[in-house]
């Protein structure tokens, strides 16, 4: 059985007088447990804030990206070993804003996947779409693509420890999310992906959806056979709307 991964991926937003009053909602939201794992992944200058808020809590945190080194002269960059530091115990790698934005390609991907299973952090590595890759059918091969260029890098065993989240690019924050049956497809092609290296880690790893969940849309989202959860933008940074998306994964 796969527990349930509800994730916040809060972006860049936020003051730190909100995100402390979003963090206390989650906390009393979700006192008497859930089912399912809850993450939060807010900005970097926030985690030590969310560290000591939720330190009673079983709301896990999780940073946003993190850098392919360890140490040494890399202006800006955050490494896993300080995200240990406060007590990250995951990290999103990979997402689309990242590849599109700044120009993260797969293999600089799959470095900063290493780099998060060697300072033990889970790894959620996103894969998707766009529009325009999706219309001309290329879909599988773009998430193929996309995941033996870790696969290759890392080896199957790395993903033991893994998340992968499928956020089609053509979802994300546009309010235009993935049919139930789209996505479903498109999760067993993963699943497929991995066990042809690995039955095991392909039937026990957790693939989450992401890309305009809602709490309208999550339940039937994740009643598919291989959908485990999400990984939600927009509708995490509010404390109701991010709590019954975590009630939908029940
Ligand atoms: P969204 O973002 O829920 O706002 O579409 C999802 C994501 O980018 O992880």
């Amino acid at each position: 059985m796969r527990k349930p991964l509800v994730a916040g991926n809060w972006k860049m937003n936020g003051t730190r007088e909100s995100a402390a009053e979003l963090l206390r909602a989650l906390v009393q939201g979700l006192e008497d447990g859930a089912t399912a794992e809850v993450l939060v992944c807010p900005p970097f200058v926030h985690l030590a804030d969310a560290q000591r808020l939720l330190r009673e809590s079983d709301i896990r945190l999780g940073a946003q990206s993190l850098c392919a080194e360890d140490a040494g002269a890399f202006t800006g960059e955050i490494s896993g070993a300080m995200l240990r530091d406060y007590d990250c115990s995951y990290v999103i790698v990979g997402h689309s804003e990242r590849r599109s934005l700044y120009h993260e390609d797969d293999a600089l991907v799959a470095r900063k996947f290493m780099a998060a299973i060697r300072n033990e952090l889970v790894p959620v590595l996103c894969v998707g779409e766009t529009l325009e890759e999706r219309e001309s059918g290329t879909t599988v091969e773009v998430i193929r693509r996309q995941l033996t260029a870790v696969l290759n890098a890392a080896g199957i065993d790395a993903f033991a420890n893994a998340v992968i989240a499928y956020e089609p690019v053509w979802a994300i924050g546009t309010g235009r999310t993935a049919s139930p049956d789209q996505a479903q497809e498109v999760h067993r092609e993963i699943r497929d992906i991995l066990a042809a290296e690995n039955v095991t880690i392909a039937d026990s790893i957790r693939l989450l959806y992401g890309g305009s969940v809602k709490a309208s849309n999550a339940a039937e989202l994740f009643a598919m056979p291989d959908i485990d959860g999400g990984l939600i933008g927009g509708a995490s940074l509010e404390a109701e709307q991010f709590l019954s998306i975590v009630r939908a994964a029940e």
